[in-house]
């Protein structure tokens, strides 16, 4: 049995650690590795008991390298078509999930690999972090979503630098312009981002993947459709158990006991 690309372990507060394992190759996309991811997103997606879920890369280089280059150079036209149709169906699953990723930036996240971070909802980063889109400097665009996904998250004129020069950026100035959201010492890094899964596990699961719906699809819809949308999302809500017991913990001052109906 070969080893797994990505591992899956889920603590008792309902945290599940996402792990690419590819510490020798920077845990750069390989198809493999994102076949398996692909796999690990719908296993989160469908546990009941995965309350919110961080992904993280092995070792303290990188978080995730990219695109494999050295399979890249093997591979057809048709054949790099393939992957990027792939990995972008990888990166929607992560959006579309009812689940709340939190990207936990240990190294380099460059090209794809911070491209995934940008998929994510919440991104934290260690002060070794690198992030940056090189793709220009290879010939390419980033092709999993980069250039839609940067400026929602930055705005307009800190993704066209980025962008256009190719450039790194470190951990503080990815935080200066909002690419992240906090950046903590290395060996912290994962306990931050499990303390921010923790604090989401004391929602109620059904608000809060209404909640990600709703926050999700508003830089995609205008104001009055996005408003529609909030309100159709909280009708779901007002007839779940969950909400009368939040209310009768309320009255009782105890914490209240959610089911996720
Ligand atoms: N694809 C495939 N292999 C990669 C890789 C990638 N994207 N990034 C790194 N590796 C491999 C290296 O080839 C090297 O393999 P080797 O041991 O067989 O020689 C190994 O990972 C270690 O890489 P190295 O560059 O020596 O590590 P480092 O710690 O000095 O630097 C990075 C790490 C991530 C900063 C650096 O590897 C890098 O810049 N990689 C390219 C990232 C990139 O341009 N991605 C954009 C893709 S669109």
């Amino acid at each position: 049995m070969t080893d797994a690309l990505v591992r899956v372990e889920v603590d008792g507060d309902g945290v599940a650690l996402l792990t690419l394992c590819r510490a020798d190759a920077r845990n750069a996309l390989s198809r493999a590795l994102v076949t398996e991811l692909d796999a690990a997103i719908a296993d989160v997606s469908a546990r009941v008991d995965v309350r919110a879920v961080i992904v993280v890369g092995e070792g303290t280089v990188a978080f995730c390298a990219g695109a494999d280059l050295k399979e890249r150079a093997t591979m057809s036209d048709d054949d790099v078509r393939a992957f990027l149709t792939q990995l972008g169906g990888t990166l929607v699953a992560i959006e579309a999930s009812p689940k709340p990723f939190v990207a936990a930036v240990n190294g380099a996240a460059l090209g794809g690999g911070l491209e995934l971070a940008l998929a994510c909802d919440i991104r934290v980063a260690s002060n070794t972090a690198t992030l940056g889109l090189p793709e220009v400097r290879l010939g390419i665009i980033p092709g999993a979503g980069g250039t839609q996904r940067l400026p929602r998250v930055v705005g307009e004129a800190a993704a066209l630098r980025l962008v256009l020069t190719g450039a790194r950026l470190d951990a503080e100035s990815a935080r200066s312009v909002g690419l992240i959201s906090e950046v903590a010492p290395p060996d912290e890094l994962v306990g931050r981002a499990r303390a921010i899964g923790r604090e989401i596990a004391l929602g109620a699961p059904l608000a809060i993947a209404a909640a990600k719906r709703a926050v999700r699809g508003a830089a995609q819809r205008p104001l009055a459709d996005g408003l529609a949308a909030e309100r159709e999302e909280y009708e779901t809500l007002i007839p779940t158990r969950d909400r009368v017991e939040a209310l009768a913990a309320f009255a009782e001052r105890r914490p209240p006991r959610f089911e996720g109906r």
